[in-house]
């Protein structure tokens, strides 16, 4: 079976930046096997989150999840290998970090701190198609 290679955004999240998991999360990434391809530290302007977090306008956590994702800087990161999008929400484990598999990021590493939207260290494109509209979007500077 061959895999094309893909690439897929992963953000270390404002609760991962300040509890200093950014190189914990680097480390598990890269010892996965994938490369990384660009990395750089950011404060996201509204309307980039906006525009990332489309699919979730109108939810209840919408606003508190906008509202995180300014609290503090994130770390923007493009990694690159066969079946990367899958591969690295596997090690990044479920959505919410109270059940996420222990040996995944938010398993080992996250829990439930009773605030309005889940805080969960990371996120990971979920398909093809949003890893490359997110990618435009955090790296504009990479549009080919
Ligand atoms: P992500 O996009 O961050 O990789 O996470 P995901 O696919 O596992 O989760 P998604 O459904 O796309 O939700 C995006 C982020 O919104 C927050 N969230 N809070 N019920 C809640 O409180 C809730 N649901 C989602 C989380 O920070 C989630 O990662
Ligand atoms: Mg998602």
């Amino acid at each position: 079976m061959t895999s094309p290679i893909e690439q897929t955004l992963i953000l270390v999240k404002p609760d991962g930046v300040k509890r200093r998991l950014i190189g914990e999360i680097i480390s598990r990434i890269e010892a996965k096997g994938y490369h990384l391809v660009a990395v750089k530290m950011i404060e996201p302007e509204l309307s980039l989150l906006q525009a990332h977090y489309r699919e979730h306008e109108g939810k209840p956590f919408y606003q508190p999840l906008l509202d995180f994702m300014q609290s503090g800087p994130i770390v923007a990161m493009i990694a690159e290998g066969e079946r990367v999008i899958e591969g690295f929400r596997s090690i990044a484990g479920a959505t919410d970090p109270t059940v996420a598999a222990p040996g995944s990021i938010r398993g080992d590493l996250a829990r439930d701190q009773g605030t309005k939207v889940v805080q969960n260290l990371v996120h990971g494109s979920d398909s093809v198609e949003s890893a490359k509209r997110e990618i435009g979007i955090f790296f504009p500077e990479l549009k080919k």
